[in-house]
C-alpha cells in the first residue's frame, strides 16, 4: 500500500493551481442522470472519488467520455467529461458500491424522478460520524415518493411522478439539499426548500441544473425555489473551485511559513477560513489569480474556531485548521459541531508531539514548540491531510499511511507541495 514521507522543516514559497471541487463534482456528475442528453462537465478533478462514481454511473447506463490532452494543455486544467444517461439501464444502486462512496446514494433523487422507481443501498458506517439519510427520506417523501426500506436497501417509488411540495429541514444538510434540488426539479408544480444548506456546491449544481433547463431560485440562501419542469436537457457546465483544497493549502503555508499564490481559488468561497487564518497571523489577499497567503518567520496565533454549516467555518477544515494549531503560541479551542466523531485525527497528531484534550465536542489544542516525525494513520480524507501540514512543519521524517484517503479529495498532493520547496514523496510498496 502507498503512503507518503515527509521531511519537515521547509517553508513553502511559489504556486499551486487549484483544482474542481470534488464535492461539487460528484453531485454535478449525478446530476447526469436526470437527462436523456449529454451533459458536459469541465475542471472535473482526477480523484479517486471521481473514478469510483464513473463507475456506479456506468452500472445504471450512464456512457461517459474523457476528452484527451491537447498540445499546450497542463494537467492544472481538470478534465472535460461527457456524459450520457440516454437509457437508464438499472435503477438498483447495489452495497459493494455505494458502501465504498457515501455521496453515491444520492443517485436516488435523479433515479426516482425520472424513472419513478429506485432500489438503493443505505451507505453504511463512516468514520466521522454517524451520517443518518432520514432528511434526505424524508425530501422525497414531502415530494411524494413510497419509501421502504428492504434488507439493507431504500426502495422509491413514485408512478405518477413527484409533486412539488414544501420541504422543511430542521437541521442544515448539504446532501438533503441535493436530494431535494435533483428530485423537486423534475416535480410536477412548485416546490419551496427551507434551511437549505448555503454552501457554494449546493449553488452549483442549481446553476448548472438551471442550464440544464430547471426553473430554480434562490440557491446559495437558505430558502430555495423550484418549478418542476417535465424533462431537462443536455448542457456545458465548468466544475468550481475546490474552496478545501485551496483553504487546506492556505493552512499548510501558514504552518511552514512562506508565500504562496493559490491559483484559481476564490476567497469568496472561505471568507470564515481566512478570517480565522488571518487571525493566526498569517496575511491572506485576494488577488486577480487567486489568493496569496503568506507568513514570515512571526509565531502562530492560537485562535478559537466552531464550525458551521455555510457561511461559517467549514467542517472539512477542521483537521487542517487542529494541525496549524499545534504549534500555535498558547492555548485554542476547536468546536466541531456537523460531526459528532471528527476527531479521530487527535491521537494521530499526538503522536507527533501535539498536545491535545477533547472535552465533548471541543478539542483543545495547547501549541507545542516543536513536532517531530513519525509514523501516522488517518481515517479520512480531511485527517489525513492534517497529518501531512504537520508533518511538514515537523522536525525528521513523518509516514502518512494509509493515503488512498488523499487520493480520494487531493488532486496531485504531493506534486503541489513539492513545486513549492516540500520535502514529500509517494513511496510504493511493490507488490
Ligand atoms: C457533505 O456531506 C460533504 N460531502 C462532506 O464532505 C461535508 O463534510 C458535509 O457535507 C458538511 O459540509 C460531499 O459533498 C460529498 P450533511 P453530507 O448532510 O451531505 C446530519 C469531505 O471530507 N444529517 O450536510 O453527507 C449529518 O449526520 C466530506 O469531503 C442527518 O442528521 O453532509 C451531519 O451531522 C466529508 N440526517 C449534518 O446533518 C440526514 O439525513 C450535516 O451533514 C443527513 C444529514
Amino acid at each position: 500500500m502507498d503512503r507518503i514521507r515527509i521531511t519537515g522543516g521547509q517553508t513553502l514559497k511559489g504556486v499551486i493551481p487549484i483544482s474542481g471541487a470534488k464535492n461539487a463534482a460528484l453531485p454535478l456528475m449525478i446530476a447526469s442522470l436526470m437527462t436523456s442528453e449529454g451533459l458536459t462537465l469541465e475542471n472535473v478533478p482526477r480523484l479517486a472519488d471521481v473514478r469510483m462514481l464513473i463507475r456506479i454511473l456506468e452500472n445504471h447506463g450512464v456512457d461517459h467520455a474523457i476528452d484527451g490532452k491537447r498540445p499546450g494543455d497542463s494537467l492544472n486544467a481538470g478534465q472535460t467529461i461527457h456524459f450520457s444517461a440516454k437509457n437508464i439501464v438499472d435503477t438498483l444502486a447495489p452495497y459493494d458500491l455505494v458502501s465504498r462512496m457515501r455521496a453515491s446514494f444520492w443517485v436516488l433523487a435523479p433515479l426516482i424522478a425520472r424513472m419513478g422507481e429506485a432500489r438503493v443501498s443505505l451507505p453504511g458506517g463512516c468514520a466521522i460520524g454517524t451520517r443518518p439519510v432520514d432528511l434526505l427520506l424524508m425530501a422525497l417523501e414531502k415530494l411524494g415518493a413510497n419509501i421502504d426500506i428492504e434488507a439493507g436497501y431504500v426502495v422509491a417509488t413514485a408512478p405518477k411522478g413527484l409533486r412539488g411540495a414544501e420541504i422543511h429541514f430542521d437541521k442544515v444538510t448539504v446532501g438533503g439539499t441535493h436530494t431535494a434540488l435533483m428530485a423537486a426539479a423534475l416535480a410536477h408544480g412548485d416546490s419551496v426548500i427551507l434551511n437549505a444548506a448555503c454552501e457554494p456546491e449546493v449553488a452549483d449544481l442549481a446553476a448548472c441544473l438551471t442550464a440544464m433547463g430547471a426553473k430554480i431560485s434562490g440557491a446559495g440562501t437558505s430558502t430555495i425555489e423550484v418549478q418542476g419542469v417535465t424533462s431537462l436537457h443536455g448542457a456545458r457546465h465548468s466544475v468550481l473551485p475546490d474552496r478545501i483544497e485551496a483553504g487546506t493549502y492556505a493552512m499548510a503555508v501558514a504552518m511552514t511559513g512562506g508565500d504562496v499564490m493559490l491559483e484559481g481559488a476564490r476567497p469568496d468561497l472561505l471568507q470564515a477560513a481566512l478570517d480565522s487564518l488571518a487571525l493566526t497571523g498569517t496575511s491572506v489577499s485576494a488577488t486577480s489569480e487567486g489568493l496569496r497567503v503568506y507568513r514570515n518567520g512571526g509565531g502562530i496565533a492560537p485562535v478559537d474556531v466552531c464550525t458551521a454549516p455555510f457561511p461559517g467555518f467549514p467542517t472539512d477544515l477542521q483537521a487542517q485548521f487542529m494541525g496549524l494549531m499545534t504549534r500555535s503560541a498558547g492555548v485554542s479551542r476547536i468546536t466541531e459541531t456537523i460531526f459528532e466523531n471528527r476527531f479521530m485525527h487527535v491521537q494521530e497528531l499526538a503522536r507527533l508531539g501535539a498536545h491535545i484534550r477533547l472535552e465533548g465536542d471541543t478539542a483543545i489544542v495547547e501549541g507545542v514548540k516543536r513536532l517531530k516525525g513519525a509514523p501516522v494513520m488517518a481515517t479520512d480524507l480531511r485527517a489525513s491531510v492534517s497529518l501531512v501540514i504537520a508533518g511538514l512543519a515537523a522536525e525528521g521524517d513523518t509516514t502518512v499511511h494509509r493515503i488512498y484517503h488523499l487520493d480520494r479529495g487531493f488532486e496531485r498532493l504531493e506534486e503541489k507541495l513539492v513545486a513549492c520547496g516540500a520535502q514529500i514523496e509517494r513511496i510504493s510498496d511493490p507488490g
